[in-house]
């Protein structure tokens, strides 16, 4: 059973779709609006359930099961003939890619989640969500498939980065306010994954094992505020179980929790390919399936009705809240689906920027090594990271976006002396793709794909492609409309290398596939066995060596079809063919000593500058992380304890979305985390640098010292496809306060250019009841000479209770913006879910009678 779960699109074939869908594979036209256009003004109908319910009496059977499944990979299914239109989705968290996942339309990518939450600024957050909005109308899609609000269980969870943070009450209170921005638009939000889907290994198949109350206290708690708060129109079904049970047909989680405690009104929809049964998840409120598949709805729901195993009722529901979903976005909107438009505005680019640089966190800064004096300090950049855009993490959440900026390009703006320059290391997973030293049959950059019908290359070509990247990742972009459902294909791309000697080219294949060099054939993967990690279903990256000569290109030929591999899968899933694709990498082959470059550039300068981290490739949707470690197995450490040693004034610049091991942390003065920051990285990092913003970004997620040190270290990805979740109530800050364990930097901590000092706190009131909230009010003074924001942190201590409880939980945080030498004062209302929690003997949410104390902070730790 090894690697079976990753076939997720188990059962999907487009072309065996009944319905008339969109073709959602060809490339999208690409039209341009101009940037001083205003955003449009969207009226939002109000009841959209009594439209809903009067289209739904108008349908026959048939036309209500139809609506239960997708029409394609992101459209539901529309009924011309009553007025229902059909609505786009589109990923995701941090941008809206349109229908094509690698290499589609042009988009806006904004800071990752873990980023956005690191600003603990909500109003931002709701004007994010605003501009997600207009994005995702760009590309023609109703609604988005975000935010992601998985808890960060474990540091080396593949999506964390995307998702907020380990405390469900920031979690929730920041997606309230996302969702609210993006559905004050007119555009449906969708929160995922529900629920208890904090890891990537085994995805589709792990049991999330807990008791109740880390459920409810935990897990569902982000979930909860956000449905309360901002209503989001759908909600994602997570691909796990919980305690048993998938989470599509979960009516524990689904049905008694999401509909009846909490009254949920709205949509939900499967995760992709996240549909297991066809009576139970129809019942437990899975309303529409996505993406189309025959495997478990349409003529399976019309035979369960027919033999009593489904009721019309539990059609009529489910259908009811697609609809809704339809009303709420699109309503009788019947005019055919534009094409996706490119939409890149001003006023976007400079929101990005500045949720970027808010986002960023100051983790150290001894000696005021920070900011950096543009007019006279000659800095030293260096590292893997420093050259190349790293704007966000891997999957679903990643896209192609409008533009990069990269760190060293934007020192090299901001600073007014000279800025050098050294890789210092690689730190490459995979072979780098080959794209940038390609191209086509027509001299163009890129790569010729020739389309075949039918998997063995007969006849004429059927399609012609021209694609720029060679990750041919084609899970939702073969042209299957002309190909039908087996298909052949030769990829033709010219490699020319900019200096001779013995390069390296890299091949991985989804289905069979072939690599020729200059005719002759150099990888074999015809029959591959081994699964990697880097597309779905995909083989390892193999490599061949090969002797080239500067600027003489060498062809290189791939013959591949969509036949299942391993050959052992087309058992397992009763099919033949799905999806294929290849990945083409190239890299030259080392010619220079990369650290000794970068320790004489950090020599030469009066500061270094050193930009490490993680990628996409490191971290990313479909896998964890292997170890808590910068890659490739120390090179980055490595070269910072050498450029520490070469330049004591070094300034360490982490970019990733979860935290990663420091062993050189207590060496150097300064340590930046930059995270994920979307197409302004390199700017927004630029300006905190040198203190054309002043940093404010708190940690959303603990940096531990040591992976041995987390929380759920012992129940971590599990066993048999089981994961306990052991440590209960104890992530994050709430183990570590438990245990006692000093982290490496706590969660909250983030440091300023200024400094603040807290007022003496006082309480509206000493007695809270069950009605009436307590205010607490403080001042808080900015002490120094630049202005700066402040997050005030406030965390209740429950001093004896019935059950035991962390020492401490974050009820409430402000930020405040304060100019110099200014004082506000905040004003914060507890209530009574400030103090309860969720006893299952009841079972329900206590708030009991005893004393509370609340401890005001500037972190976890820093409790002033
Ligand atoms: C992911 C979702 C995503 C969907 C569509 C799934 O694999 O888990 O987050 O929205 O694919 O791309």
């Amino acid at each position: 059973m090894e690697h079976i779960e990753d076939a997720q699109f188990d059962g999907i074939d487009p072309n065996a779709s009944p319905f008339q869908s969109v073709d959602s594979n060809t490339t999208p036209r690409t039209e341009f609006s101009s940037p001083s256009s205003p955003f449009p003004k969207v009226i939002i109908p109000t009841d959209c359930r009594s439209l809903a319910r009067q289209k739904l009496a108008r349908l026959t059977l048939e036309e209500k099961v139809s609506l239960l499944t997708a029409a394609d990979f992101w459209r539901t299914k529309s009924i011309p003939s009553k007025g229902i239109p059909a609505i786009k989705t589109s990923d995701g968290p941090n941008g809206a890619r349109g229908g094509i996942f690698v290499g589609g339309t042009k988009a806006a990518l904004f800071p990752c989640g873990i980023s956005l939450a690191a600003t603990w600024n909500k109003d931002l957050l709701y004007t994010v969500g605003q501009h997600l909005a207009e994005e995702t109308k760009a590309r023609s899609a109703n609604v988005l498939l975000a935010p992601t609000v998985c808890m960060h269980r474990h540091p080396l969870g593949g999506r964390n980065f995307e998702s907020f943070s380990e405390d469900p009450l920031l979690t929730g209170k920041l997606a309230s306010k996302y969702i609210q921005g993006i559905q004050s638009k007119g555009v449906a939000a969708t929160i995922k994954h529900f629920v208890a889907n904090e890891q990537e290994t085994h995805r589709l198949t792990i049991d999330s094992v807990m008791m109740e109350r880390p459920l409810r206290e935990l897990y569902l708690r982000p979930f909860e505020i956000a449905i309360r708060e901002a209503n989001p129109w759908a909600v994602m079904s997570s691909y796990n179980l919980v305690n048993g049970v998938h989470a599509d047909m979960n009516a524990h989680t689904l049905k008694d929790i999401l509909r009846e405690e909490w009254g949920y009104d709205g949509t939900v929809m499967s995760d992709w390919g996240g549909v297991n049964s066809t009576v139970e998840s129809i019942r437990a409120g899975c309303d529409v399936e996505f993406p189309y598949s025959s495997k478990w709805r349409f003529e399976k729901a019309l035979k369960a009705i027919e033999e009593g195993r489904l009721t019309i009722k539990d059609i009529d529901i489910a259908a009811e809240n697609v609809l809704t979903l339809v009303e709420r976005t699109k309503g009788n909107d019947m005019s055919a689906e534009e094409a996706e438009r490119e939409d890149d505005r001003e006023e976007t680019r400079k929101l990005i920027r500045e949720v970027g640089a808010e986002g960023i966190t100051l983790l150290k800064n001894e000696g005021q090594v920070l900011p950096l004096n543009a007019n006279t300090t000659k800095v030293a950049v260096i590292g893997p990271n420093a050259n190349r855009a790293i704007a966000g993490g891997g999957g679903s959440a990643s896209l192609n976006p409008y533009y990069n900026t990269l760190p060293l390009d934007s020192i090299r703006v901001t600073a007014k002396q000279e800025v050098l320059y050294a890789q210092g290391c690689h730190i490459h997973k995979w072979l780098p793709v080959a794209s940038p030293f390609c191209t086509d049959k027509s001299g163009a950059q890129g790569v010729t794909i020739e389309w075949f019908s039918g998997d063995k290359f007969h006849g004429d070509v059927v399609v012609t492609q021209r694609r720029i990247n060679t990750d041919l990742f084609l899970w939702d972009s073969a042209p299957l409309a002309q190909l039908g459902p087996e298909w052949s294909a030769i990829a033709t791309t010219y490699v020319t290398p900019t200096a001779t000697g013995k390069h390296t080219v890299s091949f991985m294949s989804v289905g069979p596939g072939k690599l020729y060099v200059n005719g002759k054939l150099a990888l074999d993967l015809w029959d591959w066995t081994e699964e990697g990690e880097a597309m779905f279903d995909g083989s390892i990256d193999y490599m061949v060596d090969i002797e080239m000569q500067a600027g003489k290109p060498v062809e290189l030929r791939i013959e591949m079809t969509n036949e299942l591999r391993p050959v052992a899968k087309q058992k397992v899933f009763n099919m033949t063919h799905k999806y294929g694709g290849c990945r083409i990498g190239f890299k030259e082959e080392d010619q220079v000593d990369y650290l000794q470059q970068a320790v004489d550039a950090a020599r030469e300068a009066d500061v270094a500058v050193v930009i490490v981290g993680l990628d996409a490739e490191w971290e990313s949707e479909g896998y964890d992380r292997k170890t808590m470690d910068l890659p490739s197995d120390g090179s980055q450490d490595r070269l910072i304890e050498a450029i520490v040693k070469a330049n004591s004034r070094t300034i360490v610049v982490n970019q990733s979305g979860s935290p990663v091991t420091m062993p050189w942390a207590d060496k150097v003065p300064a340590i930046v985390q930059a995270w994920y920051q979307g197409q302004e990285a390199g700017n927004a990092l630029a300006d905190v640098l040198f203190g054309l913003r002043n940093p404010s970004g708190k940690l959303p997620a603990t940096f531990p010292r040591r992976l041995e040190d987390t929380p759920a270290y012992h129940n971590w990805p599990g066993e048999n496809l089981r994961v306990m979740y052991g440590e209960g109530l104890y992530i994050g800050y709430r183990h570590y306060d438990r245990k006692s364990i000093p982290p490496l930097f706590p969660f909250g901590h983030g440091l300023s250019y200024t400094t603040f000092e807290y007022g003496r706190p006082s309480l509206s009131r000493k007695l809270m009841t069950g009605s009436a909230p307590i205010h607490l009010i403080m001042a808080v003074t900015n002490t120094g000479s630049v202005a700066g924001s402040e997050t005030v942190q406030i965390y209740v201590r429950d001093d004896k209770s019935r059950l035991p409880r962390p020492e401490k939980e974050l009820v409430a945080f402000e930020k405040v913006l304060l100019g110099p030498e200014e004082t506000k004062h905040i004003i914060v209302p507890l209530d009574k879910y400030a103090v309860g929690y969720y006893d299952d003997s009841l079972p329900g949410w206590i708030a009991e009678e005893g004393t509370f104390k609340v401890l005001i902070g500037a972190s976890a730790t820093d409790i002033r």
